[in-house]
């Protein structure tokens, strides 16, 4: 096996920082997650994307999983502004994207258009409920979407808590070579690491050559653990419980949508383009309160042949410590009752670490209780 082929055949490079863009005199406002999205597809992650979807593609993805030409996408990436905004604009025309007083990119304009954000809240979130944050988070954002081939002029700023992380799909690649990996498994989080995540983590690592841990850093709803204070927490982990030369650490700068399944496809096509062969879908992947059933993300790839998906999906039952055993188990492993297994949800756990109180070494390394609960006191 080699290091998976980018999603449609090309890794997609669109990053030009000695672009002329003080020539254009056409300007929006982006958003934070709009500037995530136009980074990510500059620099490869989003590939075969090269720009904000059109009315087709943005129908395509919504309906059918795919864009126009058959290739598998789930969640349609646009870039939304207000009317009056896009009444000043000229379809043919170059638009500096700008953002906070800085100019990040340039689209050429193709396409104005309407959104259907009940449609897409259904078809992507499978809920139009404004309580869902991703749902929240769409409906908040303006309801005109323009569409156009996209180069980013200047990199966006990264968090200066773990600035060496930032690895686009050109750099992991590079690295997964340098380690002689052939087969990768990559990990998605955008929660603190527990005893859970280690075990299918290092459950998956013992077939395959390298493991590429990616968690999320980009927006997350605001009850979520900061990223600073997750990246210390795996800083910790694997300082005292990795081999380090089977290990590779960076983030994922991508805005978390919670749109459960269609976000597992995203999140594997995407780790698929940094070079992962293989993906790790666990219970409930990115999914939030009871939205979604606990292994609907992982029912979801049935749909698509292997050479379609262009990825290995690994799929992990729930996992939890269970006192019987003295071992993490799951419900394949282990014939004992629940009450001999330790359950603490996310809500949990968080609600410990801002009350002071530690959760038990067995839910999580005493290492990274101490990272949390020292970052939450400061926060
Ligand atoms: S996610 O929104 O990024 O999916 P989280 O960081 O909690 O959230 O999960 C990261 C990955 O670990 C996901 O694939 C998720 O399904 C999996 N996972 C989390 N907790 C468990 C668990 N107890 N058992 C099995 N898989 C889990």
């Amino acid at each position: 096996m080699t290091l998976s082929m980018p999603h449609g055949g090309k890794l997609v490079n669109r990053i030009n920082l000695n672009y002329p863009i003080t020539e254009i005199t056409s300007e929006i406002e982006i958003d934070a997650m709009a500037l995530s999205d136009l980074e990510l597809m500059a620099n490869g992650a989003y590939s075969p994307l090269v720009g904000f979807l059109g009315k087709d593609e943005y129908n395509s993805v919504i309906e059918n999983t795919r864009l126009t030409n058959g290739t598998i996408w789930s969640i349609p990436i646009t870039l939304p502004i207000h009317e009056g905004a896009a009444e000043k604009l000229k379809i043919g025309e170059l638009v500096k994207l700008k953002h906070k007083n800085d100019y990040y990119g340039v689209i050429k304009l193709q396409e104005i258009y309407s959104s259907d954000k009940i449609k897409e809240a259904s078809k992507v979130f499978q809920t139009t409920d404004p309580n869902h944050p991703g749902v929240m988070k769409l409906l908040n954002r303006p309801n005109i979407y323009i569409a156009g081939p996209i180069t980013l002029t200047k990199l966006p700023p990264k968090d200066t808590a773990f600035t060496q992380y930032y690895k686009s799909p050109l750099e992991t690649r590079k690295k997964f070579k340098e380690y002689g990996w052939n087969t990768v498994v990559g990990f998605q989080t955008r929660n603190p690491v527990h005893r859970a995540h280690e075990y299918i983590q290092k459950t998956a690592l013992e077939v395959v050559d390298g493991l590429f841990l990616q968690p999320l850093v980009g927006e997350t709803k605001c009850d979520d653990i900061p990223a600073d204070i997750r990246m210390k927490s795996y800083e910790a982990l694997l300082k005292n419980y990795y081999p380090a030369n089977k290990v590779f650490l960076a983030v994922f700068p991508a805005a978390m949508r919670y749109a459960g399944p269609k976000e597992a496809i995203f999140h594997a096509i995407v780790r698929k383009n940094y070079g992962c062969t293989h993906f790790i879908v666990g219970r409930d992947h990115a999914g939030v309160g009871n939205y979604y059933g606990t292994y609907d993300a992982q029912k979801v790839f049935t749909q698509f042949s292997l050479e379609e998906i262009g990825i290995h999906i690994l799929p992990f039952e729930h996992c939890f410590y269970c006192t019987k055993c003295e071992s993490m188990s799951s419900s394949k492993t282990c014939p004992h009752p629940k009450e001999d297994h330790l359950h603490l949800s996310g809500t949990n756990v968080r609600e410990m670490l801002r009350k002071g109180i530690a959760p038990p070494p067995q839910f999580s390394r005493p290492e990274v209780i101490e990272v949390l609960m020292n970052g939450l006191r400061k926060s």
